[in-house]
C-alpha cells in the first residue's frame, strides 16, 4: 500500500501496542477498547465528526502512559510498575477497602515486611493528592500528544478526561455527568470492559460495568453496551488481525491519511512516549535522531535513506517502554537477570514495529542498534556485513549520546572522552566510516 494512501488507523493501531505494554496491558487492550467504543458509538448513531474523533482518542488514550512510570515506580517500589499499574485497573478503587489492599499488595512486593511497611508509610504520607497526580500526568500528556499529532480538539479532550467518573469520582478534574464528554465516557466504560472481557469473559465484563453503573459510569452506557452485547461482538474482540479489524472500523468519511508529515509526527511523538520512561533517557531519542542525521549526511545518503535513518533513530528504543523503571532508574549494577530483561529491548522494537505497516521496511535497522561489527553485539549477534548503513550509523549515534548522558550509576562523559572512546571502538564495535562521521560532527556532539 503506497504511504499516500495508508490511513492512519494502520500507523497507530500497531504504535498502541507499545502504549498497552507501558500501561501494563495485554497486547491489544487499546485496539479492542476501540472496537467495543465504535460498536457502541454505532449504536448511538454518532455522527461521523464524532465517531472520528473518539475512534483516535481510543488509539491514543495510554499515550502519556509512559511519563508517570517513574512516579509510579517511586511510589510503590517494586521490580515492575507494569504489575502494579495493571493492577489498579482489577479493583474498583473508589472503595477505600479495596484501596488499601492494593496498596498493600503492590507496596514492594517482593520486599521483607520492613521495606513494605516503610514503603507503605511513604505512600500514605503523599495522600490522596498522589492518586490524582498519576492520572494527571498521564492524561495532560495524552492530551499534548494528541495535539502535537494534529488531533482534533475532541479528540485530546476525550483521552484528558477519560478516568473521569459519572458521579464526580474519577481523575483528573472530578468532572461530574455530562461535563464529561460523551467521547470520554465510552473510552472509560469500554477500556474497562476490555480488561475484565479479558480476564474473566463477556458476563463478568457486563456484571462489572452494572455495579458500577451510575457511579463510575454514565447509566445510559451501560445500557447501550447491554444493548450491543452478541456472541459477534465478543468474538470479534478475538480476532488474530486485530489491526486490520480496527482499520476497517475506521470511520471513512473522516479517515486521516498517513501522510509522510503525519508520520514524521508519529515517529517524533512516539519519541517523546519513549523518552518519557526515565529521566536518565530524557531526550536521548531525539538527540540520537539529531546525531544519527548529521554522520549520515557526511557519508552522502541520499534524502529518502535520511528520512527513513531519522525515523529508525526516534523509534529505536520502543521496545524499552516494556522494561520496568527498577531496572531503567536503578542506581547501581545490574544482576544477570534484569541485564537479560534489558537485552530483550531490541526484540521489542522489532516486534512492535513490525506490527505497522509503514515502518515494518525500517524495524530491523531501528533494531540493531546494540550490534556490533565485530558479531558481539545483541539482540542477534549480526557482523558489520550483515548490518545496513543505516543500523551501523546509529549504533555509533546510540552510544555516543549514552556517552554524554548521565546514567544511574555516573554523570555524562566530556566531548573527548566520547570521542576517544568511540574511536577505540572503530573496527571492534563500531562501523569505521561512522565513527569517523561522528568524531568529525563537534558541534553536534556539544549538547544543546
Ligand atoms: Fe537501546
Ligand atoms: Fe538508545
Amino acid at each position: 500500500m503506497a504511504v499516500s494512501t495508508l490511513p492512519m488507523s494502520a500507523v497507530l493501531s500497531g504504535l498502541s501496542a507499545a502504549l498497552d505494554i507501558t500501561e501494563g496491558h495485554p497486547r491489544g487492550h487499546a485496539a479492542r477498547t476501540c472496537l467495543i467504543s465504535m460498536r457502541m458509538a454505532d449504536a448511538l448513531r454518532l455522527p461521523p465528526d464524532e465517531q472520528s474523533d473518539l475512534f483516535y482518542a481510543t488509539l491514543l488514550k495510554d499515550a502519556g502512559c509512559s511519563s508517570n512510570a517513574a512516579r509510579v515506580f517511586q511510589m510503590f517500589g517494586g521490580p515492575d510498575e507494569h504489575a502494579t499499574k495493571r493492577a489498579v485497573w482489577l479493583r474498583d478503587w473508589r472503595k477505600l477497602d479495596q484501596k488499601v489492599r492494593y496498596a498493600f499488595e503492590w507496596v514492594e512486593p517482593e520486599g521483607d515486611f520492613l521495606a513494605r511497611v516503610a514503603q507503605f508509610l511513604k505512600l500514605a504520607a503523599i495522600g490522596p493528592g498522589g492518586e490524582r497526580e498519576l492520572f494527571e500526568i498521564r492524561c495532560a500528556r495524552s492530551a499534548a500528544i494528541a495535539r502535537a499529532l494534529g488531533m482534533s480538539d475532541a479528540t485530546a479532550q476525550a483521552v484528558q478526561s477519560m478516568d473521569e467518573h459519572w458521579d464526580g469520582g474519577g481523575h483528573p478534574a472530578g468532572l461530574r455527568g455530562d461535563r464529561i464528554p460523551l467521547a470520554a465516557r465510552i473510552i472509560g466504560l469500554a477500556q474497562v470492559v476490555e480488561i475484565f472481557w479479558g480476564i474473566a469473559g463477556p458476563e463478568r465484563a457486563l456484571a462489572m460495568a452494572a455495579e458500577r453503573r451510575g457511579r463510575w459510569f454514565d447509566p445510559e452506557l451501560v445500557d447501550c453496551l447491554q444493548s450491543v452485547s452478541s456472541p459477534a461482538l465478543w468474538s470479534t474482540l478475538e480476532t488474530g488481525d486485530l489491526n486490520g479489524a480496527v482499520t476497517a472500523a475506521e470511520p471513512e468519511e473522516r479517515a486521516i491519511e498517513a501522510t509522510e508529515e503525519r508520520l514524521d509526527q508519529i515517529a517524533t511523538a512516539f519519541a517523546w512516549v519513549i523518552d518519557a520512561k526515565s529521566s536518565f533517557t530524557f531526550e536521548h531519542s531525539d538527540r540520537v535522531s539529531a546525531l544519527a542525521v548529521g554522520a549520515a549526511e557526511q557519508l552522502g545518503f541520499t534524502s529518502t535513506e535520511l528520512t527513513r535513518l531519522k525515523r529508525a533513530a526516534l523509534l529505536h528504543d520502543i521496545g524499552k517502554l516494556a522494561v520496568p523503571n527498577a531496572i531503567l532508574d536503578k542506581p547501581g549494577k545490574l544482576t544477570d537477570a534484569e541485564w537479560a530483561i534489558v537485552k530483550q529491548h531490541p526484540a521489542n522494537t522489532l516486534h512492535v514495529l513490525q506490527q505497522v505497516p509503514v515502518f515494518r521496511e525500517l524495524a530491523g535497522d531501528a533494531a540493531n542498534h546494540h550490534e556490533r561489527v565485530d558479531g558481539k553485539g545483541y539482540h542477534r549477534g549480526l557482523t558489520g556485513d550483515q548490518m545496513s548503513a543505516t543500523a551501523k550509523v546509529l549504533a555509533v549515534a546510540d552510544v555516543a549520546d549514552a556517552l554524554m548522558s548521565a546514567r544511574p550509576y555516573r554523570g555524562p562523559l566530556s566531548l573527548d572522552q566520547v570521542c576517544g572512546l568511540l574511536t577505540e571502538g572503530r573496527g571492534t564495535q563500531f562501523w569505521p566510516d561512522a565513527v569517523d562521521a561522528m568524531v568529525s560532527l563537534d558541534s553536534k556532539l556539544h549538547r544543546a
